[in-house]
């Protein structure tokens, strides 16, 4: 876990990690007609190697026909039609189930608005060379987030905030979406059971990953938001993270007063 120097922890120390293979940077979508070509073109500069999964659900604005465009001119990109919108937790399960069916070694989340800056990629990588999980954190020294309103920045210091204490996890930013999983990793969390629809879903998986004893690491990110499109930010997003978060507290709580806590199936501890 992270102990505070963002490289080491309880569980890091003295483990060796296998090498990373190929990194597959999925990219979910909807209605983003004016961000998309932009963004993979800025993946495929910053990380050449890696390779670009864009999990589209349906966008009216024609989203995954460009995003087709762009797959038949480079072998790298790929894309995933999917019918309808059904959130950002259920674009990533699809994204990351294909990802891990095609063998890629690590397994990326990336915003496609250009919230999350592709040129800090190697960063986030060179530091999964000694984790299991990285996330990209605007709430630790040297991260910070650019035009964004008081009263979001406000929504989401405080959804860090109540996550971290309501689940006791030593994480800043549990809410943020830049993350680089290690498919192992990613394997290891019990994705099956997963019911996280909107932006939860990143806090399910932060949760997951810390109380299976993946190390975890948080790396300083520049967030900048969006200039073009909409965010897809709901009350209805907002309220499904707030009652999901507090049950999960609500149950390891009462789990450890009954001394029979069972989080979630641990898997094979990490390295051992
Ligand atoms: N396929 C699919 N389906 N994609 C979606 C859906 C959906 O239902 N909802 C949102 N997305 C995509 C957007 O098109 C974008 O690429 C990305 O998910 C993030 O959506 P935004 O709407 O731009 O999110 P945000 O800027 O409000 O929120 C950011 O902060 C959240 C809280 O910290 C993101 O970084 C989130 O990942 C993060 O949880
Ligand atoms: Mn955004």
């Amino acid at each position: 876990m992270n102990d505070g120097d963002g490289t080491l922890g309880a569980q890091g120390r003295g483990r060796q990690f296998g090498p990373l293979g190929t990194a597959l940077v999925i990219i979910p979508t909807y209605n983003e007609a004016e961000n998309i070509k932009a963004i993979v073109g800025r993946v495929r500069k910053a990380v050449p190697d890696a390779h670009v999964l864009v999990a589209d659900d349906n966008s009216p604005d024609g989203t995954g026909k460009l995003a087709d465009e762009l797959a038949a001119e480079d072998d790298q990109v790929q894309v995933l039609h999917r019918t309808g919108k059904e959130g950002l937790g259920a674009a990533y399960l699809a994204g990351f189930r294909w990802g891990i069916e095609h063998d890629y070694g690590v397994l990326i989340e990336m915003d496609a608005d250009g919230s999350h800056q592709p040129e800090e990629l190697p960063r986030l990588l060179t530091a999964l060379k000694g984790a299991d999980l990285v996330l990209g954190s605007r709430w630790v020294p040297g991260g910070r987030v650019v035009n964004w309103p008081r009263s979001r920045e406000f929504i989401s210091r405080g959804g860090s905030l109540y996550s971290r204490l309501a689940l006791d996890l030593p994480l800043r930013d549990i809410t943020g979406g830049y993350r680089a999983f290690r498919s192992e990793t990613l394997e290891g969390l019990g994705l099956a059971d997963v019911a996280s629809q909107g932006y939860c879903f990143q806090v399910d998986l932060a949760r997951r990953a810390v109380k299976a004893g993946y190390h975890v690491v948080e790396v300083p990110i520049t967030f900048v938001e969006r200039e073009l499109g909409d965010s897809k930010m709901s009350r209805d997003i907002l309220v499904e993270a707030l009652w999901r978060v507090t049950a999960w507290g609500a149950r390891e709580r009462v789990g450890k007063l009954i001394g029979r806590a069972k989080p979630d199936t641990p898997p094979p501890a990490p390295g051992s």
